[in-house]
């Protein structure tokens, strides 16, 4: 498959974006959302693929039967703002989808999400990653996937980070401004990728209490061990091995899913530079990551 060059960021509304998550704007915010439909909101690289495939195998495990084994994940949860002209938007598959509820993914900004989320009270789960992990997990996607921008070498990448330049914007920008979001809207369910690392059954049993879900406690016990990474990771339906433009000889999606990896990339100096900068950046003592478990 022929591929145009790797992208440029550009700054769109003070966040650092590409073109192929800012050229349908105008269409995806006018997107029309239903009571139902449930967002599925990250930042890139903090568990939307491992939440996602929780959530449709909640809904659709056994209604729809061939649904896991025959369709990818990133057709049944859409990713909403994902556009390539001519060719497929994200808008497009969700308008198109005939299950009920709708399961769709974003990584936008809490202030780019289209107005009818708010307007229709949708369920929205956001997913937060420690900022460590999340960098590392994000430089070595932005390696393997060759529509993503140049990532360049460990340490610029590093410091891109730190600056905000990355697609989608600041991490801390992010992850905080979702945070604050929850003060003004209540149907939204924060909730940590090291947490589902811990214990995946607890944290699925809080997200089906936020859903008005009651499996039973073998359910959730099935549920949580058919999501482990090893299980996900050879799941061709969930790990991505079908998409053209992911080089799986750089490094696969389903890389670790570990919590603490960012110890094997940070130099001591990095860490400490890291601190003292996140101590900045993340005031609000009521929000707390961990990096290790
Ligand atoms: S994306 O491209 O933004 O949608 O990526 P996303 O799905 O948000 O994040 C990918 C990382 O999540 C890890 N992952 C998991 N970890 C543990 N258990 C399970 N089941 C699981 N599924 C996905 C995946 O391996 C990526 O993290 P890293 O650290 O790179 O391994």
């Amino acid at each position: 498959m022929d591929l145009p060059p790797r992208p440029e960021l550009f700054d769109f509304h003070g966040v650092s974006m590409i073109p192929c998550f800012t050229d349908n704007w105008e269409n995806y915010q006018n997107f029309q959302a239903r009571p139902d439909d449930i967002l599925i909101a990250t930042y890139p690289k903090a568990g939307t693929t491992w939440v996602s495939y929780i959530l449709d195998l909640l809904y659709f495990r056994e209604s729809l039967e061939d649904r896991q084994t025959t369709i990818p994940i990133y057709e049944r949860v859409p990713f909403l703002e994902i556009c390539v002209p001519g060719l497929f938007s994200g808008k497009d598959q969700v308008d198109n989808l005939t299950t009920s509820p709708r399961l769709i993914k974003t990584h936008l900004p809490v202030q780019f999400v289209p107005k009818s989320f708010w307007e229709q009270n949708c369920r929205i789960i956001y997913v937060a990653r420690n900022a460590k992990d999340n960098m590392v997990s994000f430089f070595h996607f932005d390696r393997m996937n060759k529509v993503e921008p140049d990532p360049g070498e460990w340490s610029s990448f590093f410091q891109r980070f730190l600056d905000g330049k990355m697609v989608f914007g600041s991490w801390y920008d992010h992850v905080n401004n979702w945070w604050k979001k929850k003060e003004s809207y209540s149907n939204l369910h924060y909730m940590f990728f090291e947490d589902l690392v811990e214990n995946t059954g607890k944290e699925i049993e809080k997200l089906c209490s936020f859903l008005g879900l009651s499996p039973s406690a073998e359910e959730v016990e099935t549920l949580s061990s058919s999501v482990q990474f090893d299980n996900m990771k050879k799941d061709k339906m969930a790990n991505f091995s079908t998409t053209p433009f992911m080089d799986f000889k750089i490094s696969p999606f389903m890389r670790k899913g570990k919590v603490g990896d960012w110890k094997n990339h940070f130099t001591v100096a990095q860490n400490e530079a890291f601190d003292e900068d996140y101590k900045k950046k993340m005031t609000d003592p009521m929000l707390q990551f961990r990096t290790e478990v």
